[in-house]
């Protein structure tokens, strides 16, 4: 069974081809210079998808030696996203198999990042405590069996990479500022600075960074009382301890899951996961207590089209179809795809 996945909830245009559960292809397309804003501007992502949707996917047809009319089934996704975003590639691919005469299916975004786990040849077993973290969701998801999740716990204000966004932007690094932080952070010491760890629904899996941002600036507001410039060894600090702050939030509340659970298998995916300290420290974690953890190559754990293919996969050879009729929807939630 070979289906299509397209990927345009934000500001990647991607497309790739699985084929029985096997990557044949995966393109994901380098949109409008966002950075120059500093950040991603939705009506240039909508404007640059409807340029790039149908060289991307036809790239992807012809790197994994197929071709459109060959495909067994197609899947978009269809949120949670920008709208603008979203309603390219949705469109797109419903008119797409409707014009192939092939079965389509709405594939779930976050459903999809959980499912990034499965393109690898190792594969998590069920049930698996998985958590997302990129520039737009920070979610801890129970994972019980295929198709079943329970959402622990999300954040209620800014996501993980978006708090390590900010920060960069507050000491002047180069966006996006998640590999900014973290490089600078290689260098400097993480119990420089104490900063506080979210207090935040200690018992449950709720996340909150929005006092931690807000104290990293009142700190640096402080500091340039004292002094008109950052010395590079300060930032470092800084960078490290803000870190060191994210990191320890996110893996209590991970290996707690994990435990309460009893799950042997952990996954993280999102591009968060690209961080150095997040992956040394929740390996030699998950060594310490015995569990099993899957993080996918850096080319699955930002947005892409495979993990959407993968998804519409699974859920094709399940029997599922969605309605030519499925509209986007921005607030999409995982438990109601
Ligand atoms: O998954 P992704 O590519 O896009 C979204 O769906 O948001 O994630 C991008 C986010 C950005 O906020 C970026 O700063 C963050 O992931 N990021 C990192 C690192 N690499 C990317 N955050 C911390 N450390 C990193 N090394
Ligand atoms: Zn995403």
């Amino acid at each position: 069974m070979t289906v299509l996945g397209i990927e345009t909830s934000c500001d990647e245009t991607s497309a790739a081809i699985v084929e029985d559960g096997v990557v044949r292809s995966n393109v994901v397309a380098a949109q409008v210079d966002h950075a120059r804003f500093g950040g991603v501007v939705p009506e240039l992502a909508s404007r640059a998808h409807l340029r790039l949707i149908v060289p991307v996917v036809e790239e992807a047809a012809s790197r994994a030696g197929t071709t459109l009319r060959a495909l067994d089934g197609v899947a978009a996704v269809s949120g949670p996203g920008l709208i603008g975003s979203l309603l390219v590639g949705l469109s797109f691919g419903k008119a797409l198999a409707f014009a192939l005469g092939k079965p389509f299916v709405g594939v779930n975004h976050m459903e999809a990042h959980v499912l990034s786990n499965l393109l690898e040849e190792q594969k998590p077993s069920y049930p698996f405590v998985n958590l997302t973290v990129s520039g737009g969701h920070t979610q801890l998801i129970l994972v019980r069996a295929p198709f079943d999740y329970e959402v622990l716990g999300e954040t209620i204000d800014d996501a993980a990479g978006e708090a390590f966004d900010k920060v960069a932007k507050m000491l002047g690094l180069e966006y996006p500022g998640g590999p900014a932080v973290d490089r600078r952070a290689r260098e400097g010491d993480p119990a420089a600075v104490r900063f506080p760890r979210s207090s935040f629904d200690p018992d449950g899996y709720q996340f909150s960074f929005s006092g931690l941002k807000t104290s990293v600036l009142y700190y640096l507001r402080d500091a340039r009382n004292e002094r008109d410039q950052m010395p590079a060894r300060f930032v470092n600090d800084v960078c490290a301890s803000f870190q060191a702050a994210v990191v320890d939030v996110l893996l209590k509340k991970f290996f707690r899951a994990a435990e309460i659970f009893g799950v042997h298998d952990v996954a993280i995916a999102g591009g968060v996961s690209a961080n150095s300290s997040l992956r040394s420290r929740a390996a030699a974690e998950a060594e310490r207590r015995g569990l099993r953890l899957f993080i996918p190559r850096m080319e699955y754990c930002t947005d892409n089209g495979a993990m959407v293919a993968m998804t519409g996969y699974l859920r094709l050879r399940d029997g599922a179809r969605s309605s030519f009729e499925l509209s986007a929807e921005p607030n999409l939630s995982i438990s109601r795809p």
